[in-house]
């Protein structure tokens, strides 16, 4: 009975991007929730990740991370679409704005060995992209594996959903404190989701309002302007008692640092 209610909860917790847009959550809808606005000169590394399927006008689906001129990071929990339905969009602040920025086809798709969709570890994805972005200011992986000590203060940035506060399809951030993994793990329904300390990143608000939401998974958390972390999961966006929890870039071996040099 125990273990039902955790495979439900699981269900519920990992709404799956694009199409759980609008399904999952609360409708009392709040860029990230509760963030403020970004340009895409500070963060130049910040991709937008297009699906032809999305239920959005503007394609959205998922965030990345530009972290070579042909490759960007994103989770793997978004690929669930043929590559030749994604396209990853950089410098466009506003997604309907489509005279802003550039655009890349996604030439292939390469999901970490460790990840699977039981305990949702190892949450991560490199795409080619098939014209590279030349120019554009990348960011480096993190490696120290230490990095995620709690208190540190690292930022999310995504397109996603900002339940009513702030515009739509627009690239917002949020400072987000790293709360330690006891916060995390003291959760039932987190520890149920898979949440482990070696590999994911409990960070946020506990008193809820702020978090990354739907729209925002794969989109990079930075830390001292390097890849600390992906957005991975939560339940619902921004609740208290659930803070966001992200994929650990650092301890996902050299398996993922290959596919990035
Ligand atoms: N899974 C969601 C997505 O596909 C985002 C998860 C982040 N949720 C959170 N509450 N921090 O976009």
């Amino acid at each position: 009975m125990l273990k039902r209610a955790v495979v439900i909860a699981g269900a519920v917790l990992l709404a799956t991007a694009g199409a759980a847009t609008a399904s999952v959550g609360r409708q009392d809808h709040k860029l990230i929730v509760g963030g403020t606005l970004a340009s895409t000169t500070e963060a130049p590394w910040a991709i937008a990740l297009t699906n032809t399927a999305s239920a959005r006008s503007t394609g959205r689906w998922c965030g990345a991370a530009l972290v070579r001129a042909d490759k960007i990071i994103t989770a793997a929990h978004c690929m669930i679409k043929p590559a030749s339905t994604y396209t990853a969009v950089q410098g466009r602040r506003d997604l309907t704005d489509t005279s802003t920025g550039r655009a890349s086809g996604i030439k292939s798709i390469w999901i970490h060995p460790g990840y699977n969709t039981t305990d949702n570890r190892y949450d991560f994805a490199v795409l080619t992209l098939s014209r590279p972005m030349t120019g554009v200011p990348i960011l480096p992986l993190e490696t120290n594996p230490k990095a995620d000590r709690k208190g540190a203060i690292p930022t999310v940035y995504g397109w996603g959903e900002t339940q009513g506060t702030g515009p739509s399809d627009t690239l917002g951030k949020l400072a987000v404190p790293i709360l330690g993994d006891t916060t995390c793990l003291a959760n039932d329904e987190y520890t149920g989701n898979g949440y482990a300390a070696a590999t994911n990143i409990c960070a946020g608000y506990v008193d809820g309002g702020r978090d990354a939401c739907q729209g925002d998974s794969g989109g990079p958390l930075v830390l001292n302007g390097r890849l600390l972390g992906t957005v991975s999961w939560g339940k619902g966006c921004a609740e208290s008692g659930y803070p966001g929890v992200y994929a650990q870039v650092a301890v996902a071996g050299k398996i993922l640092q290959a596919q990035v040099r």
